[in-house]
């Protein structure tokens, strides 16, 4: 008979916050500033898919990694390596209690992963990438249903703090926590997608080049030095939770879009405060940042509510929040104005739950 194999695939899909991370209390642990809130988009437009495999005969001791086909180093003390110890140790625990199973805890793994989107371009390639990475690994090692999606989130964060947010679909909250262990520093779900699926995101791909400066050397940056940042940790931020989570369970558009484009806002404007100032944000996102308040101005001059919401994250391109009804509008206007422009992606929201086996 053939000898069984263990292996597993999954995928995770990207996470855009409305409510930006940005700062880390403990670099080492990756725990934050603050608190955050993201919507999980469609799995079929940006995702990561990652293949997790164990076998005896590989060689002991070297866990390997593929991304996009280049292999990775994985090293000591880093990232990676810490996902790995402890995925493994978790395996190691379940084995404990049940002397039956097989020893892959004591395994090496080779891991191979692919994005279907540019990798760090401000597109959360790292947010999808960590949590397919911890997905695959907790099904090759039948870790689920004992180990909940948040506990996974817990170990996802220390590979890329937004990464813990993909582990659920829909509004997911990342609850920055206050013990120094991280233990409570993990993604809850405020809202399944199901709860709101009129919810589209549109992704202006403004630019697909590498972003200038990596969101854990900006993060550092700006923590050492930009006093907005203090004021937005302490002021700004634990109103703005508050008011979004409820706006999400209201299905209140008009309120979830103007926290939204407050909070992109507020959280570019600490970039700016930052010395040397950050830039993410070019011409080309300052003039859909135009468009879009101005077709809400159009809109509720009419009586009407908000037309789109536009969040930007550690890159220049857009990414629109808009009910399904406005979305045909939305992209006339961006052609109009941008004519030779490919955006004609509309990602819809519409899955059940994330991250889910490959077919
Ligand atoms: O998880 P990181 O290190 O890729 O940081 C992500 C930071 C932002 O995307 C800018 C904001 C967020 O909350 O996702």
């Amino acid at each position: 008979s053939s000898p069984t194999i263990y292996q597993a695939t999954c995928s995770a899909p990207v996470n855009i916050a409305v409510i930006k991370y940005w700062g880390k209390r403990d670099t080492s642990l990756i725990l934050p500033t603050n608190d955050s809130l993201s919507v999980t988009l469609d799995q079929d437009h940006l995702r990561s898919v990652t293949t997790a495999r164990a076998d005896a005969s590989f060689p002991a001791g070297k866990d390997r990694l593929w991304l996009n086909g280049e292999e990775e180093t994985i090293q000591d003390g880093g990232r990676l390596r810490r996902c790995f110890d402890e995925m493994k140790k978790l395996r190691k625990a379940k084995e404990d209690k049940d002397a039956s199973l097989p020893k892959l805890s004591e395994w090496s793994v080779h891991v191979c992963s692919e994005n279907n989107f540019p990798t760090a371009a401000g597109l959360a390639s790292s947010a999808s990438g960590f949590a397919a990475l911890i997905a695959s690994l907790a099904a090759l090692y039948e870790l689920q249903p004992e180990v909940s999606s948040s506990e996974l989130s817990r170990i996802a964060r220390q590979g890329s703090g937004s990464a813990c947010r993909s582990l659920f679909g829909g509004y997911v909250a990342w609850q920055g926590g206050s013990e120094a262990s991280g233990s409570d520093s993990l993604a809850v779900e405020v809202a399944p997608q199901s709860h709101w699926p009129d919810l589209q995101a549109l992704i202006c791909v403004v630019s697909d080049a590498k972003k200038g400066t990596p969101s854990t050397a900006g993060m550092q940056r700006t923590v050492a030095t930009s006093p907005l940042l203090q004021h937005r940790i302490q002021h700004v931020v634990p109103g703005r939770m508050k008011a979004i989570s409820d706006a999400i369970r209201q299905r209140d558009f008009d309120a979830f879009a103007e926290i939204t484009m407050a909070d992109s806002n507020n959280f570019h404007a600490c970039c700016l405060d930052t010395a040397p100032p950050i830039f993410y944000m070019n011409d080309v996102s300052r003039a859909i940042v135009q468009l879009v308040e101005e077709l809400n101005r159009a809109s509720e001059a009419e009586g009407k509510g908000k037309m789109a919401a536009y969040t930007y994250d550690a890159g220049s391109n857009a990414v629109l929040y808009a009910p399904k009804a406005n979305v045909a509008q939305i992209l006339a206007v961006v052609r109009h104005y941008f004519p030779n422009a490919d955006f004609d992606d509309t990602v819809s929201l519409s899955w059940p739950s994330a991250p889910s086996p490959a077919p």
